[in-house]
């Protein structure tokens, strides 16, 4: 079976783990913890990084700098990971949900102006699949009405965005150092792995502050064991961020990985008349975290129904994710009543996506094209 995703690792992730191991510097403090901070922070283009135990916290503590007083609301696209939500629920919001582009299979900023209200503090983008979302147009919506910006960029490592033009020359930025605040996860599927881990990166150093006591249990610096405010332990350790730190020094390498297979599958799968691939904007540089495709809705397959004729064919593969206004527990809670969102409803039945792992080799690529060429022909 071609797994969806296999990570590569290397040398350089043993020699730090070793130092780690050598050292006694094991748990959440040790020269990794910081370097691996300065250095993410610093190539997405934000001052400050904030390290924490996975991408969902980091949306939770992300959230939780804005201090929201109950009720209030951040709008957000219904096609995304549970994780959005929570985020927001955790911290005594409400996820107001709006539709995604059908090209670009992220949140779409037309629909976002009409779901402002008195209560929204924050819009949550998310670059899916790496692809960045619209972001001019929605900083400007954030602009008029004063709320924040908060990124869900853990899908979207090293994928940047073009945002205006300096002296005649294109600025293109990273995503993940667009809006106020950013979330980025580092599990085992993403272009830089921890094991579990995320990060929250902003330009504000009071909002880096809050995140951080945020994940260190609220400690205050007067005295130990003494809290006025209630945090979580969301740390990550010295030795994850020992296998981050390796990454990054030759994510070079891992971006231009990742293109090479996310051109490849472009190249094959685009002229196939039965499904819809995720259209690269003009404004776009993707990273091509996973590949993913749609069927049409005229082909007779459903993406159930193709996901194990693959799998017959020794290709894993991965659904789309179901819209957070399809879901059973949000239904039950209250937070979504039967709105109807078709774009989303549409990638959840009709998408998956292929194996884009790094440890993907030339030969299973073939393999899986010419697997999914065969059924879809
Ligand atoms: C868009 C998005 N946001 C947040 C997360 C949560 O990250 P984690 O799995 O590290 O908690 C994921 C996970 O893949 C994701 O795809």
């Amino acid at each position: 079976m071609i797994p969806v995703n296999e990570p590569q690792l290397g040398e350089r992730e043993l020699e730090y783990l070793a130092e780690c191991v050598r050292t006694g510097w094991v748990s959440s403090a040790g020269r990794f913890i910081e370097t691996f901070e300065e250095a993410w922070a610093g190539y997405c283009g934000m001052k400050y990084g904030v390290a924490v135990s996975n991408g969902t916290v980091a949306l939770e503590v992300a959230v939780g700098c804005l201090q929201l007083e109950p009720g209030d609301e951040v709008i957000m696209p219904s096609f995304t990971i549970i994780s959005c939500a929570t985020a927001v629920l955790y911290n005594q919001g409400i996820p107001v949900l709006v539709d995604s582009d059908p090209v670009t299979w992220c949140m779409d900023p037309r629909q976002v102006e009409s779901k402002i209200t008195a209560r929204t503090r924050a819009i949550m983008p998310v670059h899916i699949y790496s692809h960045p979302a619209d972001m001019d147009p929605l900083r400007d919506i954030a602009e008029r009405h004063g709320v924040v910006i908060i990124e869900d960029a853990a899908e979207a490592h090293g994928a940047e965005y073009l945002s205006g033009c300096e002296g005649g020359i294109p600025t293109w930025r990273r995503c993940g150092g667009l809006g106020d605040l950013s979330a980025f996860s580092f599990y085992a599927n993403k272009l830089i792995t921890t094991g579990e881990g995320g990060m929250v990166l902003t330009n504000s150093p009071e909002h880096a502050a809050k995140a951080r006591a945020l994940r260190n249990l609220c400690f205050r610096p007067e005295r130990r064991f003494y809290h006025t405010e209630l945090g979580h332990n969301f740390r990550l350790t010295n030795l994850q961020a020992a296998l981050g730190l390796a990454q990054f020094e030759r994510f070079g390498e891992i971006v231009a990985r990742k293109r090479h297979i996310g051109e490849t599958y472009t190249e094959a799968l685009q002229e196939l008349p039965s499904i819809r691939l995720q259209t690269i904007q003009p404004w776009a540089r993707s990273v091509y975290w996973m590949y993913g495709l749609v069927l049409e809705e005229s082909t007779s397959m459903d993406a159930k129904e193709l996901a194990q004729r693959l799998e017959a064919q020794g290709v894993e593969t991965r659904p789309f994710f179901l819209g957070m206004h399809e879901q059973p527990i949000l239904l039950e809670l209250g937070i979504v009543r039967g709105e109807r969102y078709p774009v989303a409803e549409r990638l959840s039945r009709q998408g998956l996506y292929l194996p884009s792992g790094l440890a993907l080799t030339d030969e299973q690529q073939k393999h899986v094209i010419h697997a999914v060429r065969s059924l879809l022909a």
